[in-house]
């Protein structure tokens, strides 16, 4: 990002560019899930509560340093102490691991636009259809690397804007596509409602130490927190936005559509399966075995999963688009070689990491990490282990040397910063200390020590 550092204009430009790079595959796919698997309501109130604490804390505290300092993750941790230099690098390697196992999905998601489209919607509802296709060995292989590629060529030909432009119209459709699917599902299916209740109602009974370590994870995976993002996104805003009222509305965006896609997926969950646990706690391919069933039972299924599918695969485009753009950028800067090698780069690691993850499900479907198929280990390393360092380290940064005063200086050269004394007892006292119990739990967990 060596270019003049361009602004956003308009208030509303901010928060509707940093929303659309947050909305993705983690609202969509990757929340609906771990809602299903980790107790349904409890999970959700466990990520509505860390959401408005640490994920408020977080987004503020990044968007304000990206603003403070002009600059995006590396060189703004470096200008404002030297010595933190290596938090910028350590969240500059975070989209470099998530973005070839998003890309995996993406292609799963290219896939089922293709299966709706050539009419093998009753095929895809069949319970086994998706375990099948992805022990299947090549097929997934290609239609990754057909989303990758996509991805590529969009970054090397720079023409992100365009993409943008469309998704701009796209995400506002995939809003009201899920909310009439939602209103379809409760009206006719037999024991929806008691999914709705399931998603709804906390049940403390349910309340483990994972619900916590998944709902963490899945704050910052879906918010884009502790990997750089909001820091760049926050170095392109001029002094007359508020960060404290966008963060606000980013957040309501990002959770709203989250919320959303796991009223769409949860109660169809309960309505196929009668709330048997083995299909709530099923995992990464929760909606590819959900969605085709409630498309199935409706009529013009074909056409609206179609529909739902392009609009997932735009909103998962632009998210890896802006993975790879931030990979891309920071590997500019350090090799000082030109974009478009950069590009060729980047491509050729994101195929060859991402290859590991799709044969995980197939040809290496034996081959575990620490207990873990190899996509679900990337996920683990991304979001269970290196955001919340980053974010630790971010918080003990901010809280003991460069002291909240300054970020919230800084905030208040627009507005007064309503939640400064929360934001100071946040980002010293509650985050770290909270985020080192989980990051701990987490990885103790992982390797069998104890069992949360
Ligand atoms: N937040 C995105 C989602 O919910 C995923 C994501 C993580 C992302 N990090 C990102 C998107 C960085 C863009 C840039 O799917």
């Amino acid at each position: 990002m060596n270019e003049k550092r361009s602004s956003f204009t308009g208030k509303i430009g901010f928060v509707l560019a940093a929303a659309g790079s947050a909305v993705g595959l983690g609202n969509i796919w990757r929340f609906p899930y771990l809602a299903a698997k980790y107790g349904g309501g409890i999970f959700l109130l466990v990520y509505l509560a860390l959401a408005v604490t640490f994920g408020f804390t977080l987004m503020v505290a990044e968007i304000t340093i990206g603003r403070k300092t002009g600059l995006s993750a590396i060189g703004a941790f470096k200008k404002l102490d030297r010595r933190f230099g290596f938090v910028g690098v350590l969240a500059a390697i975070v989209p470099a691991i998530i973005l070839p196992y998003y890309s995996v999905i993406g292609g799963w998601v290219t896939k089922y636009i293709f299966g709706f489209v050539s009419g093998s919607g009753s095929a895809m509802a069949q319970d086994t259809y998706f375990s099948n296709y992805i022990g299947t060995t090549g097929e997934p292989l290609l239609w990754f690397a057909l989303f990758v590629g996509i991805t590529a060529i969009i970054v090397f030909c720079g023409v992100e804007k365009g993409v943008e432009k469309v998704s701009k119209w796209m995400m506002p459709l995939l809003v009201v596509l899920i909310i009439f699917v939602i209103v379809y599902t409760l009206v006719t299916l037999d024991g929806a409602w008691e999914g709705v209740l399931y998603y709804i109602k906390p049940d403390f009974s349910k309340l483990t130490g994972m619900t916590f370590v998944a709902a963490m994870g899945q704050l910052f995976y879906s918010m884009s927190l502790a990997m750089g993002i909001m820091i760049t996104f926050g170095s392109y805003t001029k002094k007359d936005i508020s960060i404290e009222k966008s963060t606000h509305q980013i957040e309501i965006f990002d959770t709203g559509i989250a919320f959303l896609s796991g009223l769409l997926i949860v109660p169809a969950v309960f309505a196929f399966s009668g709330g048997d646990e083995s299909a709530l706690g099923q995992g990464p391919g929760l909606m590819f075995v959900t969605l085709p069933k409630i498309f199935e039972s409706m009529p013009g299924g074909s056409f609206i999963g179609a529909a739902f599918f392009i609009m997932v695969f735009f909103a998962a485009l632009t998210s890896a688009i802006s993975l790879m753009e931030t990979v891309v950028s920071i590997l500019c800067d350090k090799l000082h070689i030109g974009r478009k090698p950069c590009c060729l780069i980047i491509l050729c690691g994101v195929l060859l990491l991402g290859i590991p993850s799709s044969l995980g499900y197939s040809a290496w479907s034996g081959v575990t990490i620490i207990g873990m198929q190899i996509l679900d280990f990337f996920d683990f390393i991304s979001n269970s282990v290196l955001m919340p360092m980053v974010a630790l380290l971010t918080c003990i940064f901010i809280g003991y040397f460069l002291k909240p005063q300054s970020l919230i200086d800084e905030i208040e050269e627009t507005a007064p910063f309503k939640q400064k004394k929360f934001f100071s007892l946040a980002i010293r006292y509650i985050a770290p200390v909270c985020i080192l119990l989980i990051l701990i739990s987490s990885v103790l967990s992982a390797f069998g020590v104890i069992k949360i």
